[in-house]
């Protein structure tokens, strides 16, 4: 019932091209106080999970109208520095102060695979941080400079522990971005997942399409077992892999927040305008371990071997992580984005209130 290339069947989307859609977020958020360079990595950010994701996975530009309101409202404050409080040669502790999450990742990023072209990893954690969209965005950062990038964030507490009833703890998702070859064409293979089997937003989704939900999403606010999204958005997540996943979410609020001296737990977004989300970058740059070309040759042995692994009935092909989103994004950018029309509406009124023209690139 349930996968994740779901297609709606209800909703009637809107089509639009992909430079527009990217002009126009870009136009936007340079139309706050942000730093015009931290506005275009924001609107990268957010065309690039339009691109890649579902419609009802909401790291799109479903959010331009939250990141211009939060930074009108300064619950983000951009100017805020990136600002490394401790460092060494591979390490590094980084205080955002309540700065745009995206920016803050990107940097991390960069300076943990700065750190690995020395060291041969670099890790770096993010504390007072706020929210930074698909974590596949900040690990991609490693593509084209010979690294393997890892990214992962706390958020808040939609997730009740095993057995439990009450969030505690987030999503959390992780993205983990190994490189297939060194070139643009070379697809990666990127895992970027939350530690739910799904999020409110995908449930949300779900209700609007007059579907049933697969009962391992959520459960109700008095615990109970439930296919129907109406009553999970009332109820708490459950995690991937039972227990399993529990368990990955918590340890990751412990590689982030309480390592990194930040919020972790039920603290992530409990005030609006201090959101103290918490992150961990890691890059392994692939020299040092390897000869970069015999990673890659051995890489594609390993992938000739997963793929050729027989199907389930019903299984058209083997896919690798990341394939799908790929695809997706090849196909948006050669026939249009897909948008919930909600959002398109809701884009056209910001960019008319913010005096920008609608899809002028188009
Ligand atoms: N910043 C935050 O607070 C936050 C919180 C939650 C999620 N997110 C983001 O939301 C996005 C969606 O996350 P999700 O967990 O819903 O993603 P998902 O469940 O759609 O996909 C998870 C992973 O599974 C892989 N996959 C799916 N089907 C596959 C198949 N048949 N074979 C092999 N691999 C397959 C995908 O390529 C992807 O890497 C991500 O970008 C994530 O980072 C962000």
């Amino acid at each position: 019932m349930y996968s994740a290339d779901y297609k709606t069947e209800q909703i009637p989307l809107c089509y639009v091209p992909a430079e527009a859609l990217r002009g126009v977020t870009q136009a936007i958020l340079r139309t706050t106080d942000l730093v015009p360079e931290d506005a275009d990595i924001i609107a990268d950010a957010l065309v690039t999970s339009e691109l890649r994701n579902l419609q009802g996975q909401g790291q799109g530009v479903r959010r331009v109208r939250a990141y211009v309101e939060r930074v009108r409202g300064r619950e983000v404050d951009p100017q805020a520095p990136f600002e490394i409080v401790k460092e060494s040669a591979a390490l590094a502790l980084v205080d955002a102060h309540n700065g745009p999450g995206t920016v803050m990742a990107v940097k991390a990023m960069r300076l943990a695979m700065a750190k690995a072209q020395q060291q041969g990893v670099g890790i770096v954690l993010v504390r007072h941080s706020t929210h930074f969209g698909s974590a596949s965005y900040s690990a991609s950062q490693v593509l084209g400079n010979g690294c393997i990038g890892v990214s992962m964030t706390n958020a808040g507490p939609e997730m009740a522990p095993w057995g439990g009833i009450d969030g505690v703890v987030g999503t959390n998702p992780w993205a983990i971005v190994a490189p297939t070859g060194d070139g643009p064409d070379a697809m990666p293979i990127i895992l970027d997942m939350a530690l739910t089997t799904s999020g409110k937003g995908m449930m949300r989704w779900l209700l609007r399409d007059g579907k049933k939900m697969p009962t391992n999403w959520a459960i109700t606010a008095d615990g109970r077992e439930t296919d129907d999204p109406a009553a999970a958005m009332e109820g708490t997540l459950l995690p991937m892999g039972e227990y399993k996943g529990y368990g990955l979410s918590l340890l990751t609020d412990v590689l982030t927040g309480v390592l990194g001296g930040g919020g972790y737990g039920v603290i992530p977004y409990r005030d609006p305008a201090r959101q103290e989300v918490a992150h961990q970058f890691i890059a392994y740059q692939i020299d040092w371990f390897m000869e970069r070309q015999a990673f890659y040759a051995n890489l594609q042995e390993f992938i000739g071997m997963v793929k050729a692994s027989r199907t389930r009935p019903g299984v058209a092909e083997i896919l690798l992580p990341g394939e799908l989103e790929w695809r997706r994004q090849q196909e948006k950018l050669r026939g249009g984005v897909p948008l919930d029309p909600d959002v398109y509406a809701d884009l056209r009124q910001l960019a008319s209130e913010v005096g920008v023209p609608w899809l002028a690139a188009a």
